[in-house]
């Protein structure tokens, strides 16, 4: 028998499964499962119609370019389409700033391998997106976590974490942040606060790295445009490397997504992804381009807000006749996730076990592997 631990790399030693896909593939094992565990769009939300016509017309085709290896940096027509999407966001952008990526899971992946040495110090939220976690781990970057209010980062644990760290000799040198219905809590950071956290970056030097794959997905009753505006929509002196996705709304399986950045990180963003996989799959980044030119992402927008908002009143009216007072959420404005808190002594990690059994499965926050709050600001457990 041969041991293979002794082959791994020091990195490989680091990486650990995340509890949420674990979680998922309980539902995936063909039991009659309600899953609530892992951020999966409604298939029935997908425009199987359009999709298939897209499909069809592309492939019935002659066009050897669709089925062939393409552009790192994307494909240019679509390269083009997501400028557009920018400027609607207001952070008009332009292609020496893009890249697409292979989900935005391959540009946190990429962003990790550009911008973070082993024992470099990132701050993230407390709880953060396991994903992003698995990602700044692999590069064996040290995570450490500050706590959120209701309207996103304590900005005074911000800076007192910040000094602390400053005052053991490291610094800290990206701030990871979720600004839209954040995964897995939720929160919407405010717009004062995402000023506040710009000025933060600026004064201490720190680049953000702002994920927003959920933006599109605002709940009309509760918030608008305004709201889910991008920090980078006011970075004046390229401080912030922004993320977002087509998977939560047109469909995850294409994957693509796109990374917006300072052309200088950019550049080393499209060699790291050379390495990676090339280029992003050319047929998906076709039909994702279709489906923007002819109108269905933007048909899409509105029903999708409108279908998540009904499932968050659903679970919400849910949960205040099953629980009563005993459990608190804040209110999600948006997107996929809420966050409840249930009184200790309740153990919610061997409760799933019993929600399995009754055909229903969550995520126990112990398995993001940060506390709800934390004790006291800090690192995460290395083997978390
Ligand atoms: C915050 C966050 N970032 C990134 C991703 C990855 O998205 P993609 O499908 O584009 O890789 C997810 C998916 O759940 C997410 O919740």
């Amino acid at each position: 028998m041969i041991n293979y631990e002794a082959f791994f790399s020091r990195a490989a030693g680091h990486m650990k499964a995340s509890a949420i896909r674990k979680m998922g593939g309980v539902a995936a094992q063909g039991r009659d499962i309600v899953s609530f565990a892992p951020g999966f769009p409604a298939p029935d939300t997908f425009p199987w119609q359009d999709f298939q016509e897209i499909a069809h017309e592309l492939l019935s085709g002659r066009d050897g370019s669709v089925l062939q290896y393409g552009p790192t940096r994307g494909y240019r027509p679509l390269v083009e389409t997501i400028a557009d999407v920018m400027a609607r966001r207001d952070a008009p952008t332009s292609p020496d700033r893009l890249l697409v990526t292979t989900g935005s899971q391959q540009g946190l992946d990429l962003v990790a391998r550009v911008l973070l040495d082993p024992h470099d110090v990132i701050l993230v939220e407390l709880p953060t997106y396991t994903g992003a976690i698995s990602a700044f781990r692999s590069v064996q970057a040290d995570l450490v976590g500050v706590r959120q209010d209701a309207d996103g980062v304590d900005l005074d644990e911000l800076d007192e974490v910040y000094d602390r760290l400053q005052r053991e000799g490291r610094r800290a040198r990206l701030l990871y942040l979720v600004p839209n219905f954040q995964n897995p809590t939720g929160l919407l950071i405010s717009r004062t606060k995402r000023t506040a956290l710009l000025d933060w970056a600026e004064r201490r030097d720190v680049l953000l790295v702002e994920d927003d794959p959920y933006r599109d997905l605002y709940f009309e009753d509760s918030a608008s445009e305004a709201d889910v505006r991008p920090i980078r929509a006011d970075d004046r002196s390229g401080r912030v490397v922004y993320l977002s996705s087509f998977s939560k709304t047109l469909a995850p399986g294409y994957r693509v997504a796109w990374i917006d950045a300072p052309p200088p990180i950019a550049a080393k963003l499209e060699i790291a992804k050379q390495a990676s996989d090339l280029c992003t799959g050319e047929l998906d980044q076709r039909i994702v381009y279709e489906a923007c030119r002819r109108g269905i992402l933007d048909r899409q927008a509105p029903l999708l807000r409108a279908y998540y908002r009904h499932k968050r009143d659903v679970m919400v009216a849910a949960l205040a006749r099953e629980f009563g007072g005993d459990v608190t959420w804040p209110e999600p404005r948006g997107g996929f996730f809420l966050w409840a808190s249930i009184p200790s002594p309740v153990d919610t990690g061997a409760m799933v076990a019993r929600a399995i059994e009754h055909g229903v499965v969550y995520v126990a926050g112990q398995a993001i592997p940060i506390g709800w709050p934390p004790a006291s600001p800090g690192r995460l457990p290395p083997d978390a």
